[in-house]
């Protein structure tokens, strides 16, 4: 879809900012351009759609030779993302999503159902949204309508210039999941640049590693992380250890056997003395198949108790749980925040796997910042 032959740019000055760079960028495929500042990804991104001319090589989108193109018409071929939203302050939400299909003269009608569409896929309600004006908005809902404007003409190709880079994590984080799942929806080329390696490991399914103008390495995450091409791959990929510790990685990466696990039938005051003896605040329950039936907890025990109670499965506490199919890390950190007890994990056919505590996590954290 995209493809960069022995391409070079030399700058007016002599700066060479991209030296005999050789990618291709298929169909659907979603590239990130990542590397130390100055290595030349602007410049990269700029050249496909002639905002810079390269000095040498050729640039072929959707296989011509981007040279033989008329310039303006390339440019309104490709969706162009650039770094701090860019939008036209004077113009409303919809008038900034539509730049691109006013241009191409798309009917009205058209040009307004599109808008729609597009306010609809990023959760932005269009009552409230279309007629305001940029800064009437959050940093996150600007940064969501320059991905929009650059969607609006349903290009096949969309570049991304650290699209992301002026967010707190949590935008970020959710920008980035919505770009996803836009990306899986409409099947378009994005080609990204960051030089946040967490946001390419996330996104790409091809990182293309750049120093001073050339490639360093293309791969997928895994190939960059597994197998570095070199030492500059290794740690620029380790630079970042923090980051691989991924919301998304399954809680069986922390799994821990159970501190102690009660029967159905035991009795409270049993379980209570035991509980005191071993100093544990709660225990998992569960029945003879070591199916799991709740959780107990030091402190609801002796209430039960004093209300008379007498087996501990007369005060379970079932809700608070993640099943090993599918409970992630992300998942697994929000429950402890709420309470640091440690986190039954079952499978679907409720048995219990195991534990995932607090100190787990840490561990896991800690160990992560000192490889
Ligand atoms: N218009 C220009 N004239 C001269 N040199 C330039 C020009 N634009 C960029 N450069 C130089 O070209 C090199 C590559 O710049 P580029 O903007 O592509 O880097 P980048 O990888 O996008 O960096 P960053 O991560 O900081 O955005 C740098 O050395 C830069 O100083
Ligand atoms: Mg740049």
């Amino acid at each position: 879809m995209v493809y960069f032959e022995n391409v070079e740019k030399r700058y007016p000055d002599g700066t060479l900012a991209v030296d005999g760079l050789n990618l291709e960028v298929e169909s659907g495929e979603f590239v990130v351009l990542i590397g130390p500042s100055g290595c030349g990804k602007t410049t990269s991104l700029k050249m496909i759609n002639r905002l810079e001319e390269c000095t040498g090589g050729k640039i072929y989108v959707n296989g011509k030779d981007i040279m033989t193109l008329n310039p303006v018409k390339l440019r309104r071929q490709i969706g162009y993302v650039i770094q701090e939203r860019g939008l036209m302050p004077h113009h409303t939400v919809a008038e900034n999503i539509a730049t691109v299909p006013l241009l191409l003269g798309w009917p009205k009608k058209k040009i307004d159902a599109r808008v729609d569409e597009l306010l609809d896929m990023a959760g932005l309600p269009k009552e409230k949204y279309k007629y305001r004006l940029p800064a009437q908005m959050s940093g996150g809902q600007q940064q969501r309508i320059g991905v929009l404007r650059a969607l609006a003409s349903d290009p096949e190709v969309v570049l991304m210039d650290e699209p992301f880079g002026a967010l707190d994590p949590i935008s970020r984080d959710n920008l980035q999941n919505e770009l996803l799942t836009i990306h899986k929806k409409l099947k378009k080329t994005i080609i990204f640049v960051t030089h946040d390696i967490s946001e390419a490991l996330k996104l790409a399914d091809r990182i293309v590693l750049m120093r001073r103008g050339k490639i360093e390495q293309i791969g997928t995450p895994d190939e960059l992380i597994n197998n570095p091409a070199t030492k500059f791959v290794e740690e620029f990929i380790g630079s970042d250890q923090l980051s691989q510790i991924s919301g998304d990685a399954s809680v069986t990466a922390l799994l821990e056997d159970v501190i102690m696990e009660v029967n159905l039938n035991a009795a409270i005051e049993d379980v209570l003395e035991d509980m005191q003896d071993r100093d544990v605040k709660s225990a998992q329950v569960t029945d003879a198949k070591r199916r799991w039936h709740g959780s107990i907890y030091l402190s609801t025990l002796k209430k039960a108790k004093r209300e008379g109670k007498q087996l501990v499965k007369e005060t379970l506490s079932v809700n608070r749980k993640l099943y090993v199919e599918d409970g992630n890390l992300k998942d697994a950190a929000e429950m402890l925040v709420d309470m640091e007890a440690p986190i039954p994990i079952i499978n679907s056919a409720n048995e219990l796997q195991g534990i995932v505590t607090e100190k787990g996590m840490a561990k896991y954290t800690i160990n992560k910042l000192i490889k």
